[in-house]
């Protein structure tokens, strides 16, 4: 290993001779400073005859050997015992260990990582790192390390990072990586620690794919029942009475909760594993808050809520999937009758905001969102805690499916909210969605 040849460890180990000779002279000479050159320089000092000076240069001579038992070997034995040590470490790790200096070439190259990479150490030694990534990352990489060798800062150091490598054989997989960085003198060198996780992100595909199947399978039998209590309730096998249509109504409503359930859970699946496709046309989005605001009107009659629509009647049609879109106010209006109380307003706008992008918002007056529970907002089954207490339980899946139904449009979504007097939700569509 060449890092190694830069500490004092490995100095002790590769040449401990030379190094006590060093220290030997360097005893000599100062031996010499004090008996020689002191005299003439120190007013009043006594010069040493020429036999005191040999008699005392020699005796240095003589315990040499002593010193060397006493000091040199203890130290040398200590640092062949660490780089025995390290080795074993580095070379019986699962993990691949890889060090590049400033340069970023590879100045070692554990077993673990031939095996990952696919190349042998001596390949590796003295090479760009480059090799062992992908070609479209090589840029990225290599501003980062130029960052780095600028300002010392590094946006990697000290995290665990997903990303990809590339075998010899040309053949990309995914990978864990944590990066540390060290100095030995003056040079800086980076440290990567790299995990082949190919396997596990396949056996992740498969355990969501299963849990998606399980839920799509749910649904068919969800929906035959739910018909069947609709075709109970309405009588068409006998006479139901009031007692019994109670209860009827109170099971269609939790079988109608169990399927929002499953089609939202399915509906994050696809979108997670990237199998959204968008069924993209134009869309007139004042008609569909239109619809959505009268779909919502009893509900928000019952709180005596008002719901205004403030759609610009300027604003170009959208291209988008509607059905998406659709799914997109729905859960944000779902939300906002939700958490709003009695004789509150609730507001859904959309103005084009300038020649590249477009302005939703859904604004209410309701409970509002504590401003430390925002960060964990659009994160999957978070609730916050007013949300947990809320009269209509719901799953905190709604805001997960929003975010990647913008994000698939290549927009953003944000929230702001004061709690007790309310929040609005922004959603930014670049204007390529709009005609
Ligand atoms: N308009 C809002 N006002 C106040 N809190 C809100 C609002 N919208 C969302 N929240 C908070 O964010 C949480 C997450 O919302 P999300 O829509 O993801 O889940 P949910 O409504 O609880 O359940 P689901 O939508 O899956 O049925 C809610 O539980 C609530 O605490
Ligand atoms: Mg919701």
């Amino acid at each position: 290993m060449t890092t190694k040849q830069r500490s004092d460890a490995s100095a002790l180990l590769s040449s401990p001779r030379r190094l006590f000779f060093l220290v030997l002279a360097a005893v000599f000479l100062a031996e010499a400073a004090v008996m020689v050159v002191l005299p003439m320089v120190v007013a009043g000092a006594e010069h040493l005859p020429a036999a005191t000076i040999a008699d005392a240069l020699l005796l240095t001579l003589l315990v040499a050997p002593f010193l060397w038992w006493l000091i040199v070997r203890p130290l040398r034995s200590t640092a062949i015992r660490e780089q025995a040590r390290s080795v074993a470490i580095v070379s019986n790790a699962v993990d691949g260990i890889i060090t590049i200096n400033e340069h970023a070439l590879v100045e070692s190259f554990n077993p673990a990582a031939e095996q990952i990479f696919g190349y042998s150490e001596e390949e590796m030694l003295g090479q760009p790192l480059t090799a062992l990534i992908p070609e479209r990352y090589r840029e990225a990489h290599r501003r980062g390390l130029e960052r780095l060798r600028s300002t010392g800062e590094s946006d990697a150091a000290g995290q665990t990072l997903e990303g990809h490598g590339l075998k010899k054989d040309g053949r990309e997989f995914p990978l864990e990586l944590s990066i540390s960085t060290w100095k030995a003198g003056k040079e800086r060198f980076f440290t990567g620690i790299v995990r082949d996780i190919a396997e596990r992100k396949q056996a992740e595909e498969m355990q969501a794919d299963f849990a998606a199947m399980i839920a799509h399978d749910l649904r068919s039998p969800l929906t035959a029942t739910m018909s069947t209590a609709t075709m109970l309730e309405d009588g068409l096998f006998g006479t139901v009475t009031e007692e019994q249509k109670k209860w009827l109504v109170k099971v269609q409503s939790n079988i109608r909760n169990l399927v929002d359930l499953v089609n939202d859970f399915l509906d994050l699946s696809k979108l997670e594993a990237g199998h959204l496709a968008l069924a993209t046309e134009n869309v007139d989005f004042d008609a569909l808050v239109q619809n959505h605001l009268d779909y919502y009107l009893a509900l928000a009659n019952n709180k005596n809520i008002s719901l205004k629509n403030r759609v610009d009647p300027a604003l170009p049609q959208i291209r988008a999937d509607s059905r998406r879109l659709d799914q997109l106010l729905s859960n944000l209006m779902s939300n906002a009758i939700k958490f709003t109380g009695e004789g509150g307003t609730i507001e859904v706008g959309a103005v084009q905001q300038n020649w590249s992008e477009i302005r939703i918002w859904i604004k209410d007056t309701g409970i509002g969102i504590p401003p430390e529970e925002i960060p964990q907002l659009f994160q999957k089954y978070k609730q916050t805690t007013s949300g947990k207490t809320s009269e209509q339980k719901g799953t905190g899946l709604g805001l997960v499916i929003c975010k990647m139904i913008v994000e698939a449009h290549g927009g953003k979504i944000s929230v702001e909210s004061q709690p007790g007097k309310g929040s609005t939700f922004t959603i930014s569509l670049k204007s390529g969605n709009s005609q």
